[in-house]
C-alpha cells in the first residue's frame, strides 16, 4: 500500500490484517508491484493513480480486491480485475467539491494571469499600476463550457452560476430536464461547445474514446480568447498540440492539473507563461484526502473481509460467486 492520511492509519492498525508499505515513492512499474505483492503474498492492494494495475498485477494468485485512493481508475485494467475475480473499488463522491473548486481556480488563475503576476513581482518588475499591465479575460458573464457533466462538471457548474457564465455541455448522457434548469445548461454538440465557450473545463474519465479528445483541430475550433482547463486526465489532451497552440496563441490560455505522461511535463509547456501547471493536487485538500484515505481503507477491509466493498466497480466478480 500507498502512505494513507488519518484516520487510514487508525483503520488499519484496527483490522486483522498485516500491512506491507512500499518502500518507494513515485511511479512504480507493474512487475515491481508484482514482485511486491506475491513476495509477501498480499490479497489487498491500496493503491494511487499512478500504479499499473493490468493484468500482470491482477493475475497475482490469492488476490482479492485493488483499492484506488481516487475516483478515476484508468489505471486498473477492469476487465482483467473482473477475468481474474480481483474486486476493484474507488472512491467517488468525496473528492466532488474539491475537485471543483480547483477548476474554477485553474480558470481564473490562467484567465487572470495570477502565476505569471507572482513571477513579475518576485522578478521585481512591478514599478507601478499601468492600464495595461498582465491583462486576463474575465471569466464573470462568461460562456463556461463543460465537456461532461458527472458530479464533478455539475459542480463546477453550480460555482459558474454564482459568476452569471452560461453554461453549456456535452455529455453522452443529457442532464435531467430540471437538472438543466436548475443549471442554466444546455446540450450542445463538441464542435459548437469549442466554439462558443470562453472557458473549456474537461471532466471526462480516460477511455479510449477520450483519449486525445482535444487535439490541434479541437484547439483551432477554439476562441483565441478561449482558456483550457484539465483537471480530469491528462492523455485526454493531446499535449504536444497544446503546447503548440499556447505558443503560437491559438487559445489565451490554459490551467493544466494533469499530463499526459506524469509525472513528466512536455518540455514545450514549461517556458510558457500563458499557462498554469498544477501537480495533480486538485483534489488535495487536508479534508478531501482524509475522506478518501478513509474510504479507500473501508472499502480495503470489507472485501479482505469478504463482504461487498462501498464503492465496488465490478461486481460482476460477487454475483459471480454468488450463482
Ligand atoms: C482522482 O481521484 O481520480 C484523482 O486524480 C486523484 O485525486
Amino acid at each position: 500500500m500507498h502512505h494513507v492520511l488519518d484516520p487510514g492509519p487508525e483503520l488499519l492498525t484496527e483490522a486483522p490484517i498485516e500491512v506491507v508499505e512500499y518502500p518507494e515513492e513515485g511511479p512504480l512499474t507493474e512487475e515491481a508491484i508484482r514482485g511486491a505483492v506475491e513476495a509477501h503474498g498480499c490479497q489487498g492492494i491500496l493503491s494511487q493513480v499512478m500504479d499499473p494495475l493490468r493484468n500482470t498485477v491482477l493475475s497475482t494468485p490469492g488476490l482479492k480486491i485493488v483499492s484506488n485512493v481516487a475516483v478515476g481508475f484508468d489505471n486498473i485494467e477492469l476487465d482483467a480485475a473482473t477475468r481474474h475475480g480481483v474486486m476493484a473499488t474507488n472512491t467517488p463522491g468525496v473528492l466532488t467539491q474539491t475537485t471543483a473548486d480547483f477548476a474554477v481556480t485553474l480558470m481564473m488563475a490562467a484567465a487572470r494571469r495570477v502565476p505569471e503576476g507572482d513571477r513579475f513581482v518576485r522578478a521585481g518588475r512591478f514599478h507601478g499600476w499601468a492600464i495595461d499591465m498582465l491583462l486576463g479575460q474575465d471569466v464573470w458573464g462568461a460562456t463556461l463550457g463543460l465537456v461532461g457533466v458527472g458530479r464533478i462538471g455539475g459542480a463546477v457548474a453550480r460555482r459558474a452560476r454564482a459568476f452569471d457564465m452560461r453554461i453549456i455541455y456535452t455529455d453522452e448522457v443529457p442532464l435531467p430536464p430540471e437538472v438543466e434548469r436548475e443549471l442554466g445548461a444546455t446540450r450542445v454538440g463538441l464542435a459548437t461547445l469549442l466554439s462558443e465557450a470562453d472557458f473549456v473545463s474537461l471532466h471526462v474519465p480516460l477511455t479510449a474514446q477520450t483519449r486525445h479528445l482535444i487535439g490541434s483541430e479541437q484547439l483551432a475550433q477554439m476562441k483565441p480568447t478561449a482558456v483550457l482547463v484539465n483537471t480530469s486526465r491528462g492523455p485526454v489532451v493531446d499535449e504536444a498540440a497544446l503546447a503548440e497552440a499556447l505558443e503560437r496563441k491559438v487559445i489565451f490560455a490554459a490551467g493544466l492539473d494533469v499530463f499526459e505522461r506524469e509525472p513528466d511535463v512536455h518540455p514545450g509547456l514549461l517556458g510558457l507563461d500563458n499557462v498554469v501547471l498544477a501537480p495533480h493536487i486538485a483534489s488535495g485538500s487536508v479534508r478531501t484526502r482524509s475522506e478518501m484515505s478513509a474510504l479507500a481503507v473501508r472499502n480495503l477491509l470489507a472485501g479482505l473481509a469478504g463482504e461487498r466493498p462501498p464503492n465496488l466497480l465490478n461486481p460482476e466478480v460477487l454475483d459471480r460467486v454468488a450463482g
